[in-house]
Parts: C-alpha cells; structure tokens; sequence
C-alpha cells in the first residue's frame, strides 16, 4: 500500500522533469569547466582508507577479465538504473525494460518487491545478455522490510547501535529473501530543522552518535560478508548536506563552509564508509551553489580521494536530470556528462547515462578510462554481493523469511527503548500519572491514532502491513478488557467534526484516566516532500485535546511524529506527555508495557525539541557567538536591560523545550560532579593533522561521575560525555557529544560510571581544515543530556612549551 502511494508520486515527479527536460531541450551546451579547478585546499587531510571487500585482488581480477569483453555500450549499461515496480515502470515511463536488458543496457533496477519478480528480470539479464552480467536489485529499506521498526529518528532515540545493528539484520534478512541485494539505508544527514520532513528518516543533529549508528547499519545490513546471502548492499544517503536545507524545505539549496561540512555533516558518511558501506547516495540540493550530484570536491576529492571509498555512487532519484533545473545544464547530453564527470557512477531513474553517455565517449568529451573505472565500481560491488554465482532468489522460501517471532519480539523491544517520556508530573495525590495501576478502573483511549496500524508505520513503510501491526487500542483492550476501555476517536488526523469532539469529551468523563494518542499522518506529513511551517497538531486535534484536558481528568498524551512537535499547551497543562515517534508493528503492546510500568522509559532526544518555529533552526552544539545569553532565561523579554544586546530574542527564550539528549524516565536519578584523573595533558602539537602525526598517544584521560537511582525503580541510563573546547583556531561548540554509555542502576544505587578518553576526542577541524588537537582549555561534563550536569576543566599543552 505504501509502495503504491509512492508509485503515484513518482510519477508526477517524473512528469516535472519531463517538463523540464522539454524546455531545455533546445538550448545550448557549454564546455567543461575542468573539475580540479573547484577543489578547495585542505593539504593534510586525512589519508584514504580503502574498505577492504571491496579491495580483494581475486575480485579485481574478474572485473578486469570482464570489462574488457564489454562493449561500449554494455559499459554504460551498466551505469543505468530504473524504478521498475510495476508493469510501466513508475516514474520512468519506459515499457522496454526486457528488451533492454537483454541488450545488456541496464545495471540495476528497483522497487520490485517479490522474488518471482526479481528473478524474472534477472532471468533476461543472466540468461539473454551477452555477457549475462546480473542485475542488483534495490529498495528503500529504510526501517524495516515487512517487520516495521520504528522510524529512524526513534530508533535512534535508543542511543544503542546494538539494537539498530540487529534491527537491520532482520531486514536485510527479509529483502534478500526477494532477491533485493541492495537498500537505499541509512540516511545519515544530519539536520537541525524539524521543518524538514526527512528528519524522521536519520538519527538527528549530532555527528558522533549519527556516525555510531551510521556503523551500526551499515553492518547490521551488510552482515559478516557481502557474498553471505542474507547481506545486502547499504548506501548511505544523500551525499551531502541535504538536511541543511533553507528553511527547512526539501529539495532547498544548501550553504555549508567547508569547516562545518567536515566537523558536522560530513562525519557520519565517513563513518559509514570506514564500516565498509559499499555504495552512497548523492542528493538533490546544491551546496555553495553547486549541485551534491556534480559536484567533485566531495564526490572525488572527499569521498574517492580522502577516504578510499571504492563502492558505486549513485545519483539520487532523477537528480542528474535535475542538473537542468538547477541551471548548471542546459540539455541532458551536458548534464549526464557534468554528473558522470563530477563522479556519479550510476544514473538513478532519469535516463540520461543511457541516452548520451555513450555518444560523449565517441566525441571525446568523456574519456573511455573514466567510464572503465565507474563501470569497476558496479561490477566489484556485484561480485562481491556474489551475484555471479547466485543472481536468484529462493521463491519458495521468500514468505518464510518474514515476521519471525524473533524479529517481531526485536521491533517491540526498540520501540520500547524509542519512547521518550517528555513530562511526568505529579498529581494532586503527590505521584505521578505515569505509570498507571494495573487496578486503574477505566481509561479512556482518545485520538486518531489510537487505532490506526498504517499510521504506525511511519513514512518508507516498506512493505510493512497495517494488518501486522498491532494498534495501542487493541493492546490496551487485551490488558484491561473491552469494558475499561472507553474509545473514543475523537477527531481524525486533519480534520474533524464538533460531534467526534463531543463524544470523547463524554468518553474522558466516564473515566478515570485518559489517554491521548494525537499526532501527524506518518506517511503522508513525514518523510520525503513533507516539509511544513507549522509543527502543531494537525486538524482538529488541539481543539480535541484541549476539550478532553478540560474535564479534568487525569491525562497522558502520547505524541506520534516524524519530528519534534511544538506543543505549548499541552506541556504546560498535561499531565505526562510521552513522544513515541512511529513505533512499527509492535506500537501497542510496546505502549502499554510503558504506560503500565513493566518498561521504564529510557529513550533519549537525538533532536533538539524547539518551543517555537522561530527558534528553528536550534541545536545543542551551537557556537557560543561573542553575545552570548547568560542560558537561564526561562522568561521573555524584557526582564532586564542588560540583557538586551546579547545575541537572544525579545520575545521568546534561547532554551529549547527540551535539549538534546534529555529524556525523563519512572526514577529520578542525580549525577555527581565531573571528575578527571589529571588536570593537564601534554601532547604534541598536532596541527598537522591527528593521522600525519608520528607522536605516540599519550595514555586515555579518564572522566568519571557518580550516578545515584534516588527513585524506586530501577533504570538503563544513557550516560553522556560532552566537551568544550575554548582558546582553539575557531570556534567550537558551547557543547559536543564525545561519548555515551549504557548503565542500569537498581533503586538506591549509586554507579560510578567512568569514560577512557583519548587524545582524538579532543581534535576538530581547524582554520586550516587540518583535523587535528590545538591547545586549548577544555570542559568535560558527565551529563544525562546536553544541558545540565558540573564539568570539569583540563588544559590540553604542548609537549614544548
Ligand atoms: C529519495 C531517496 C530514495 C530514492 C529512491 C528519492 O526520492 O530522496 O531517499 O532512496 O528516492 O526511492
């Protein structure tokens, strides 16, 4: 159902490039501007890194064996892809796929979703072609292949790469079992705007954890080898910068300095590429003014030179074609060739490889070894999958590849780690709602995704199934029993009637508690194309909450997004608000668990949570500026003149709602202060870059903090370690995540939690685009979040002086 709604709009896309591609058809080509001209210096970056399957001499030897049978055109086959879900092709127009691919003219297709489909492609393509090369067949598998996780951005509110490893095993799993040997997973932008769609698709605005994760994927995708048959190929996307973009409008043009690319945006693809990923995405915006899809500073001097990356770079879905509408080609024949030569190997979608690639070789303009060394890429990734000797998928064992009860045990126990409880304040009776008796007499369950499977699915359901899913209304009527369930829908998601008002109003006065479950239409409000300007409740439902909250019955809100929602009534007038993303097939019984007290809520915000538009975009590692606000201004302006020319707003806090790595759980635990085992480190200077050095590292720093459980329950806590470097070459962060531990603490129990911190922690991009240590006075916090905790100061030397 998803991939459906996905095919329509793929094909209006396509009908918008078509458009395009009309109106440029008759214009004029300019010539090259030679690529090495727009690389900027960065001397003593760090050295490549190749990744090593796809460095293996046996395999090298193969691809040169085959390319030199290939013809020219069977090589640029191989560099074209297509969408070929259904009968025409979605988005593509082309009806000629068999033909082509007995002429060898396609490397690689996706959206096709059953096994009896794969192979009947890969049929024409192993039996009809020439050189009965094999096609790799793709698909977003984005969180989930028919087990549905949570959505990216909650997974990663666990802060644990082990679950996002497994999680992704599972589905590498279920796709391979179709034949699909390669996902268009993970998204690793980074973003600071929850105006943005896609930020439910990543792991939100912080580089070390993102390139935790990035690795956790990656290798939960690509399992112990790519030639096992359950791995499938990861692809890192969108290469790079997207989630910069302006005003939080997808597809929007980016403005990104090298230094900030390097120190935030670029970290969690490299990352990505050292755990091995044999593929990555160029994206859809352009960066300082040049397209990420022809842009040769990050694809070939970052990317191929820096970090050894080997693997294929594909474009993302008609992003060559779109070179046109950016306005750095004028026909298609100039925009294949500027992404071709910028180092896009393989042209998703837009056709335009396979209509001039060819003819550019003939008139010279492309060389015949740069298409060779594309051409490697494809062909190494493919006999390193082990497609050569096993191109087929099992028909008769596909369906029995999916929802294992492992693997459905495995979604609720992430989505249970996902959740974030927001608030939890105390009642009249001095505890707080959350969590609820199992004796509580009768609830009332309001809101339009209390029962609704798809919602819970969130956006790239894959082939994910509303059926799977088991909603909160019915896990909270298998516990309590239909008759202390009073349901009510209330409203739907974006719109809603006085009567569906009226009837949850009643519902909430025949209760003794509520429980809301308000939020955005996952598929269609988040994800791709689904920016927006207002981040409230959809529809009716403020109004709906608002009337519910007003019968004063006690009340928990369960919000249900693809961002952080700005939600200013309801945190100052709720009860407990818990956020709960979209939690994949396992939503309810995960729910419930939590709302009963048999998991203590342990998810951390990998974003921050702003408390208004106007604040956007905010995050935790931002600059200090030479104005800064003292940070405690928890009331508006004006409270004081002093106050005025600082960098603040007149009529709305500095603070988020809630920082970076915040989460509250059913315990309240208290932190010591930050302690350090020395007060300075001595170390070489090491301007010329942390890899170049030949100094040896001096022993790991250690911080350490006591952490007590001062509640009644006991909790796994996600320990942070965050450092602020001052007296450097630039500007660093008032505060950046270094580490993160996970440690369960029993009622009255104090933990001394200790972090090894070694001398790379301390190093950054420097004005000279040089990663390396600079001496500095750093602070060190030992903190559940990015805002609280007492640091402590140690000054980093030289050896020297
Ligand atoms: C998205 C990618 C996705 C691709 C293939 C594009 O529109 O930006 O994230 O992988 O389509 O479906």
């Amino acid at each position: 159902m998803h991939l459906h709604r996905r095919f329509y709009f793929r094909s209006r896309i396509a009908h918008v490039f078509l458009i395009a591609l009309l109106a440029q058809a008759s214009l004029v080509f300019f010539s090259a501007r030679p690529a090495a001209a727009q690389f900027k210096t960065a001397p003593f970056a760090q050295p490549a890194r190749a990744n090593s399957e796809l460095n293996d001499p046996a395999i090298e030897a193969r691809v040169e064996e085959l390319l030199k049978k290939m013809t020219l055109e069977e090589k640029v086959g191989q560099l074209v892809q297509y969408s070929a879900g259904q009968p025409t092709g979605p988005g593509t127009g082309r009806t000629d796929y068999a033909d082509m691919l007995s002429k060898g003219e396609i490397g690689a297709l996706f959206n096709i979703v059953t096994a009896k489909e794969t192979n009947a492609f890969q049929r024409i393509a192993v039996e009809k072609s020439r050189l009965h090369i094999p096609l790799i067949f793709g698909l977003d598998v984005i969180h989930g292949f028919r087990t549905e996780f949570p959505i990216p951005l909650g997974m990663s509110a666990t802060w644990d790469p082990q679950l996002v490893e497994r999680a992704a095993r599972v589905a590498a799993r279920e796709a391979s079992a179709t034949g699909i040997r390669w996902t268009f997973s993970p998204m690793v932008d980074l973003s600071r705007d929850p105006r943005w769609g896609r930020v439910a698709e990543g792991a939100g605005e912080d580089p070390f954890l993102g390139s935790a994760l990035a690795r956790a994927y990656v290798r939960g995708y690509q399992g112990p080898h790519l030639n096992a048959a359950e791995s499938i190929l990861a692809c890192p996307k969108h290469y790079v910068g997207y989630g910069a973009a302006e005003g939080g409008r997808d597809y929007n043009t980016t403005e990104i300095s090298e230094h900030t690319l390097r120190e935030y945006y670029l970290p969690p693809f490299h990352a990505a590429v050292d755990a091995g990923a044999g593929s990555i995405m160029s994206a859809f915006n352009s960066l300082d003014g040049i397209p990420a899809s022809a842009n040769p500073f990050t694809l070939k001097k970052i990317l191929r030179q820096e970090w050894g990356f080997r693997g294929i770079v594909d474009s993302d879905w008609t992003s060559v074609g779109e070179l046109m509408n950016h306005g750095i080609a004028n026909d298609g024949a100039t925009a294949a060739r500027k992404a071709f030569q910028a180092g896009v190997d393989m042209d998703m979608v837009s056709s335009l490889y396979h209509d001039h690639l060819a003819q550019l070789v003939r008139s010279g303009q492309v060389s015949e070894a740069d298409l060779d060394e594309d051409v490697r890429h494809v062909l190494r990734v493919k006999f390193a999958l082990g497609l050569f000797e096993n191109p087929y998928a099992d028909e008769k064992k596909e369906s029995s590849a999916f929802l294992l009860p492992e693997a459905v045990s495995l979604s609720g126990e992430i989505a249970e780690r996902s959740f974030v409880l927001l608030k939890n304040d105390l009642l009249p009776n001095a505890s707080p709602l959350l969590p609820l008796s199992n004796d509580v007499k009768s609830v009332a369950l309001i809101g339009p995704l209390a029962d609704d499977g798809n919602m819970m699915l969130g956006s790239w359901g894959g082939l994910g199934d509303g059926h799977d899913v088991i909603t909160l209304r019915a896990a909270l009527v298998k516990k309590l029993g239909e008759a202390r369930v009073h349901y009510a829908k209330g409203s739907e998601i974006s719109a809603g009637t006085d009567t569906q008002i009226k009837a949850a109003v009643d519902a909430a006065k025949n209760s003794d508690v509520v429980i809301l479950a308000l939020g955005e239409n996952g598929p269609e409000m988040t994800g791709e194309a689904a920016s927006r300007t207002h981040l409230d409740l959809p529809g009716r439902q403020e109004q709906l909450l608002e009337a519910v909250v007003a019968t004063g019955k006690p009340a928990a809100l369960i919000v249900f997004s693809g961002r952080p929602l700005i939600l200013p009534w309801a945190f100052e007038h709720v009860n407990s608000v818990l956020t709960a993303w979209f939690p994949g097939i396992q939503a309810g019984p995960a729910l419930v668990r939590t709302l009963f007290g048999e998991n203590n809520p342990s998810g951390k915000l990998t974003m921050t949570w702003p408390r208004s538009v106007g604040q956007i975009p905010i995050y935790y590692n931002a600059l200090n500026t030479g104005r800064p606000i003292v940070q405690n201004d928890k009331t508006p302006f004006p409270n004081g003149h002093d106050e005025k020319f600082v960098s603040r707003y007149i009529d709305e806090s500095n603070l988020p709602k809630f920082p970076f790595g915040f989460g509250l759980s059913y315990t309240s635990l208290r932190y010591g202060p930050t302690e350090l085992n020395k007060s300075d480190l001595r170390l070489d200077w090491l301007r010329e870059g942390l890899a170049n050095t030949s100094s040896t590292a001096p022993a790991p720093l250690q911080a350490s903090a006591n952490i007590t459980n001062a509640g009644s329950r006991a909790t796994t806590e996600t320990v942070q370690l965050y450092v602020r470097l001052q007296g450097t070459s630039v500007s660093e962060p008032v505060r950046a995540l270094k580490g993160f531990q996970q440690v369960t603490i029993a009622p009255g129990e104090t933990k001394r939690v200790v972090f090894s911190v070694p001398a790379e922690t301390f190093a950054f991009w420097n004005d000279q685009n040089v990663y390396g240590v600079e001496p500095a006075r750093a602070t060190i916090w030992i903190s559940p979040d990015s805002t609280s905790g007492t640091g402590a100061q140690i000054e980093i030397r030289s050896k020297t002086n």
